[in-house]
């Protein structure tokens, strides 16, 4: 992608400062204009436009942070660099929170010059990547709604998940519980050449084992007790689409086998039938779990996962791509908002810094699941920090030692028990209410309430 050669606009009173502004800028190939005041930039801002302005903070008239403010209303994704004085700290804080991209301290070091501009080129060029790329989702059907991503990882991700849709191989998804999972499989598909044929999502962890086989390939009639009628199975309702299997972890060895026989094949029997049937479905399937760990304890067939993971996407945890925060906070609230009839429009500074510092061990549907209750509790038109569960969560860690000693996994499920049972009792033992609020279906959270011993 090349070093993004940039429109700057340098803001300073002084001549001889300016000068040699400009000469750096010019000698490391952008394109420079210059003003000598406040007036004149905010003249030149609205007859063209800018990737970046050069703020001098002290200067007769307004001082470069006004400039800057008014640059804002005026080209609200220009960036901007302020220069103060040395030692200026007040300054430097005043020019951040008015989205000052970073600052220098006079003498100013021309090399750091440099180096925040390259970082500010990139950071742009990303941005402007990103929008392409959401065009073109766009123009392929996926509403730009859909899946929000900020962070490089993401958008790379989405760029190979585009790739590959267009194939038929066979995709596995991994990442954490609440990372995207299955938003990305549908992505595959929407993507995909099958996009106008059904997408069909069996989780295979939410089907009881002895039914899972029938439910995946059907059965004939008197296949086993209760088999009344014959049954057409997920694989024969997908024909001509895409199959997203969930959880392909927790599959059982007879499942497995089954599985690998289509994947090779592309052939399969209902359960107690004897005619070998044919389906042309393409497959997707996701995991939270480590399967080459699950294949190395023989509770995963290795040839079966050599053929399901012709192409991973793992999506990153939520924590590890802290740029998507912001966005994906701003979308949920824009969504629980409309939803609830409130009219919540952001968090409060302190609020969102809690946000951004989370570490979200159920990612995105965590963070969802969060801003969901803020928008619905928030008194006025912003979230406060007391909106937020994180006073709660900080109490629970302190108290329960266990849970930092466990591993992950235990921790995790520790984590869920206790937000089906706040769920389940916030809404009265009302299943689909709770199933709502914790965004899951009413069939998964039985399975989990079954999991954990509720009653
Ligand atoms: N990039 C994103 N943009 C918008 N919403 C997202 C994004 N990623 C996840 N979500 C939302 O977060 C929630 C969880 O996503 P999803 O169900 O796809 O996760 P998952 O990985 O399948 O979780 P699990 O492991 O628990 O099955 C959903 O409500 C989904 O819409
Ligand atoms: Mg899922």
């Amino acid at each position: 992608m090349g070093l993004a050669d940039l429109d700057i606009l340098i803001v300073e009173d002084e001549p001889f400062q300016r000068e040699m502004l400009r000469d750096h800028l010019i000698r490391e190939g952008h394109r420079v204009r210059e003003a000598e005041s406040g007036d004149r930039a905010v003249e030149l801002l609205k007859g063209g436009s800018f990737d970046l302005l050069l703020l001098d903070y002290r200067m007769a008239g307004m001082n470069g942070v006004e400039v800057l403010k008014e640059a804002r209303r005026l080209c609200p994704d220009v960036e901007a660099i302020l220069i103060t004085a040395y030692g200026a700290i007040e300054t430097a804080v005043e020019a951040m929170k008015a989205g000052a991209a970073d600052y220098l301290t006079k003498p100013i070091d021309l090399e750091e010059l440099s180096l925040i501009i390259e970082r500010i080129g990139r950071h742009r060029t990303l941005v402007r990547e990103n929008e392409l790329l959401r065009q073109e989702l766009g123009a392929r059907g996926v509403s730009s709604d859909a899946i929000r991503f900020k962070s490089p990882g993401m958008a790379e991700l989405i760029q190979l998940a585009g790739r590959v849709a267009a194939s038929q191989a066979t995709v596995l998804i991994q990442g954490e519980t609440g990372t995207g999972k299955e938003l990305m499989a549908r992505l595959v598909h929407q993507l995909s050449p099958r996009a106008g044929r059904p997408l069909v999502v069996v989780n295979c962890a939410a089907i009881p084992e002895s039914l899972l086989e029938s439910e995946l390939f059907g059965h004939e009639r008197g296949a086993f007790t209760g088999a009344v009628q014959r049954r057409t199975g997920r694989f024969e309702q997908a024909d001509g689409g895409t199959l997203f299997l969930d959880e392909i972890g927790e599959l059982t060895p007879a499942v497995q086998v089954k599985l690998l026989r289509f994947l090779q094949e592309r052939e399969f029997q209902r359960v107690g039938g004897e005619r070998t049937l044919k389906s042309d479905v393409r497959i997707v399937c996701a995991t939270h779990r480590d399967l080459e760990a699950r294949v190395r304890e023989g509770l995963f067939r290795e040839d079966l996962f050599y053929r399901i993971h012709v192409v991973t996407l793992k999506i990153p945890p939520l924590r590890e791509r802290r740029e998507d925060i912001p966005i994906l906070v701003d979308h949920f609230i824009e969504r629980y908002a409309r939803e609830n009839r409130r009219s919540v429009r952001g968090p409060s500074r302190e609020a969102r810094d809690l946000l951004m510092r989370y570490d979200y061990p159920g990612n995105v549907r965590e963070l969802e699941n969060i801003i969901e209750r803020a928008v619905v509790i928030a008194r006025d038109e912003v979230i406060s920090s007391h909106d937020l569960p994180f006073q709660e969560c900080a109490d629970l860690e302190d108290s329960g030692e266990a849970s930092r000693t466990g591993t992950l996994h235990a921790a995790l499920e520790e984590l869920e028990r206790r937000m089906i049972q706040e769920a389940m009792e916030h809404a009265r033992l009302n299943q689909s209410q709770a199933a709502r609020q914790l965004g899951l279906s009413e069939r998964m959270l039985r399975y989990k309430l079954k999991k954990y011993g509720f009653k």
